[in-house]
């Protein structure tokens, strides 16, 4: 008998193909994600998951469902899923790294560039009929080139961030609870810094950390006051990384100079002060998606489904403790 297993809401077909042949599919084909009742109620009897960031996987519905086997999110983030929870439960958590890491960082350098060039208010003020002429001090904003770029967190799409910047000809600071390789740090020219060195010397500041309670929070009211009046945010890491009535405070008060966010507290929802502002690029958590990335996570995902269902070890496993006994 085939396992069965429930895809919570849309993804690519190409998956979807692949997760036909192999089991007893449970599709739910819609954008709109399920409320958490109806949810539960379809995943009933189900050993498998795949699930998006949108699928609350706590430890109150892990435990409601004794038949899973594994849950398989279409993200490289897992914040959504108690895996402390499943891993008691023996169910397999897995991710999608690496097939969005470039891409992730091709935007968080898009937002930079953006924020830092006005684009957003440049293409606002054109379309709305205000270009009167050439003038030499119109919608000027930052350079780019040989500033200096924090990046806080040098995992896979921080050092990706970081090669974009070593293009750019920018001086590179990071800070990390762990440095990165010597030999990572000499071919992208980081300087390992304390993350007080990162908020008061840089003139972009990216953040590329998972969402944890250590990192809940992480720039708030007195990392933001410690920033460059002329520094700008970015984030494509988890909005709760950021408070956001705090950085709202910080730009109106021109604390910093600008954001560019992809990622938010309590999305889709947005602190309706940085909507008003024209010095913060706003996006809707898409930084890893282009049609080519999504689609490898979307296959990657039910790959590591279909593996943690034939009891083999899935090539993304988060609670890797489960195989290594
Ligand atoms: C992730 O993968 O965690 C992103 O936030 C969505 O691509």
């Amino acid at each position: 008998m085939k396992p069965a297993v429930l895809v919570t809401k849309r993804i690519y077909p190409s998956a979807i193909d692949y997760l036909s042949g192999r089991t007893d599919l449970d599709y739910h084909e819609s954008d709109h994600s399920m409320p958490a009742g109806e949810l539960l109620e379809r995943l009933r009897g189900k050993q498998g998951a795949v699930g998006q960031l949108t699928d609350k996987f706590d430890a109150e519905v892990i435990s409601a469902l004794p038949d899973l086997k594994v849950i398989s999110n279409v993200a490289v983030g897992f914040d959504n899923i108690d895996v402390a929870a499943a891993t008691e439960r023996g169910i397999a958590v897995t991710n999608t790294p690496e097939v969005l890491t470039d891409t992730t960082a091709d935007f968080a350098f898009t937002l930079l560039m953006a924020a830092a060039r006005r684009l957003v208010e440049a293409d606002n003020f054109l379309r709305a009929g205000k270009w009167s002429q050439w003038r030499i001090n119109l919608l000027c904003g930052a350079d780019i080139h040989h500033a200096t770029l924090g990046i806080v967190g040098m995992g896979r799409i921080g050092q990706s961030l970081a090669r974009r910047g070593l293009g750019f000809e920018m001086r590179v600071l990071y800070s990390d609870v762990q440095r990165a390789a010597p030999d990572i740090e000499r071919e992208l020219r980081l300087q390992y810094v304390p993350f007080e060195t990162v908020l008061k010397e840089s003139d972009f500041i990216s953040l590329h950390v998972p969402l944890l309670p250590a990192t809940r929070g992480l720039i708030g009211a007195a990392q933001l006051a410690m920033m460059k009046n002329s520094a700008i945010l970015i984030n494509t890491s988890r909005g709760p990384v950021v408070d956001e009535p705090a950085l709202a405070e910080a730009l109106a008060a021109g604390e910093i100079a600008g954001a560019g966010l992809d990622v938010f507290e309590r999305e889709p929802e947005v602190e309706p002060r940085l909507l008003e502002m024209q010095n913060v690029v706003l996006a809707p958590h898409i930084a890893s998606a282009s049609v080519a990335t999504r689609t490898k996570m979307c296959l990657m995902a039910a790959e590591n489904c279909v593996a943690a269902l034939a009891g083999e070890r899935p090539p993304n496993l988060v609670n890797t403790s489960l195989f290594d006994n």
